[in-house]
């Protein structure tokens, strides 16, 4: 007969809040940067572009502090907010990737360690977009953080930093303009590669969260929403 299922508190309230606000952010984000991608195909204005770009900008720091939040949490949190009980290659980690070996049917009360390698990929991608989204954000319609240095370093007259605006080439040093271009060229070739992983490793995470949940039956995905399990017992669920 089966092992009776016990209800188990697994994910707390700052990373359940950190999923779901991560979740409709990206989601957002990426609807927004598929427009901006065919904003040809789509006869965009030049003032279209720019509003565009604005929004996802404005929600791209919405994504970025809630994503700076989950990086400090997993420094100073407690239990499975901790990056040691999240990310793979930590001794935790090669033990239970033993027992996996061993049973393929082991149940682990947070991530499984498939799922650590499956996190440590996503909030790399997460990383760069983040990084790279900052930066082009800055050079491109001279956003924070760095977007009053730039319109500094592109202009030809220091006291009319005011007439400076995206698309226009009003009080802009064409040189300095190509030299911040260039520095800005790879940042926005990572935020275009990183956005098709991302899409490539936010499917394979949805696939592994069905498959998992019709295997081990452990609510998985409620458990987001309000913090438990349902989980054998074991000694990976004391
Ligand atoms: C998961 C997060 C993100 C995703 C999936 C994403 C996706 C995209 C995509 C697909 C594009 C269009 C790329 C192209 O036209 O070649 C884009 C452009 C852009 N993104 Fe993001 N982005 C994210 C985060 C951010 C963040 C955090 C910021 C800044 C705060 C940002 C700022 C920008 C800007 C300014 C552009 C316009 C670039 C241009 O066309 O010159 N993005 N993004």
């Amino acid at each position: 007969m089966a092992s009776p299922l016990i209800k188990t508190f697994v994910w707390s309230s700052k990373i359940r809040l950190f999923h779901w606000l991560n979740v409709s952010c990206v989601f957002l984000l990426m609807i927004l940067g598929l427009m901006l991608f065919f904003d040809d195909p789509l006869d965009l204005s030049k003032q279209g572009k720019i509003l565009l770009k604005t929004i996802h900008t404005l929600v791209g720091y919405v994504f970025a502090l809630n994503l700076l939040f989950r990086i400090v949490l997993g420094f100073i949190g407690k239990g499975f907010e901790r990056w040691s009980q999240t990310l793979p290659f930590t001794a935790a980690f090669r033990q239970e990737l033993a027992q996996l070996k061993q049973n393929k049917n082991t149940v682990f009360k947070g991530h499984n360690p498939i799922g650590k390698l499956m996190v440590a990929a996503l909030f790399t991608l997460l990383s760069v977009q983040m990084v790279s989204g900052l930066m082009i954000a800055s050079t491109d319609i001279y956003y924070p953080p760095l977007g009053n240095y730039f319109v500094q370093t592109i202009a030809l007259d220091k006291n009319n930093l005011e007439v400076i605006k995206p698309y226009s080439k009003a009080n802009i040093n064409p040189q300095a303009y190509d030299e911040m271009r260039t520095l800005r060229k790879p940042f926005k070739e990572a935020h275009e590669i990183s956005f098709y992983l991302l899409l490539i490793l936010i499917s394979l995470h949805i696939i592994a969260v069905i498959i998992s949940e019709r295997k081990e039956k452990a609510a998985l995905v409620s458990a987001m929403i309000h913090g438990y399990k349902y989980l054998p017992k074991n000694d990976n669920n004391e």
